[in-house]
């Protein structure tokens, strides 16, 4: 079997003022230095912090990214920020393709693949989220999206040193509901398989995490699934018992 170390990704969302993320990652970063972990640690502070929050990280093995980049390097795009200025000051990971983004700004799987594909010629992992809503569920959908999503998202490139998959459906997101152990398993174990066609034989390192309502008292169980390689963790991540208590069902 492959041995494939857990990611455990804590996302912020658009939470979180100077003196709250830099108390986070004070907590976060303590506990790092207290011994060895099994497991990498990742922090996406929202853009206003990354450059503060990744200055904190310097030194510890906390990792910083960004929720989201452009698809472009530069140029005229206002209120936008690409991968490399993301890398400039400190980051080494991005997400991109949150439901909340395809959602919010009608981010398309052609979208997602571009902005993925800028996030490696900046030098970043690019994780990739793609789920399922509950109507797609409900009419035995979950697996043909999350496929079409995951193959029409992967850049050219995508190898599991600079790629990671989040699946996160939507429905479980902020909701308190969490997929059953089976339907994690199920799912995650089809996206390694599609992943194949991408990667080849690769796909068996590459890290997909789970996402949607992962809290201290759920981690343990969802971590334990074969195919689950960490979790992408939003409310929780932003408090620093809960989050490190989650890293703990590693
Ligand atoms: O990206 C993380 C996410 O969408 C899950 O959020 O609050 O359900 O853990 P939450």
């Amino acid at each position: 079997m492959t041995a494939r170390r857990p990611l455990i990704a804590g996302n912020w969302k658009m939470n979180g003022l100077r003196a709250d993320g830099l108390k986070l990652v004070e907590g976060l970063v303590a506990h790092l230095r207290s011994g060895d972990q099994a497991f990498d640690m990742l922090v996406c502070p929202p853009t206003t912090l990354v450059a503060e929050v990744a200055a904190a990280a310097t030194g510890s093995t906390l990792l910083v990214g960004g929720q989201d980049c452009h698809a472009k390097e530069k140029g005229a795009h206002t209120g936008d920020t690409s991968a490399w200025m993301l890398k400039d000051v400190g980051a080494s990971c991005v997400i991109v393709g949150h439901s909340e983004r395809r959602q919010d700004h009608a981010e398309s799987n052609a979208v997602v693949k571009a902005k993925a594909g800028a996030a490696h010629a900046a030098g970043l992992i690019a994780i990739v989220c793609i789920g399922e809503t509950l109507d797609q569920r409900d009419r035995g959908e979950a697996l043909s999206v999350v496929t079409s999503q995951l193959l029409e998202s992967l850049p050219e490139g995508a190898t599991p040193e600079n790629t990671v998959v989040a699946y996160e459906p939507v429905w479980a997101i902020g909701t308190g509901k969490v997929a059953t152990p089976d339907d994690v398993a199920e799912v995650h174990a089809e996206i390694r398989k599609q992943a194949r066609e991408k990667m080849g034989d690769d796909a068996a390192r590459l890290r997909i995490l789970y996402g949607g309502s992962v809290k201290p008292d759920n981690a343990k169980e969802l971590l334990a699934l074969t195919d689950v390689d960490g979790a992408l963790v939003g409310g929780a991540s932003l408090k620093v018992e809960d989050f490190w208590a989650i890293a703990q069902g590693c």
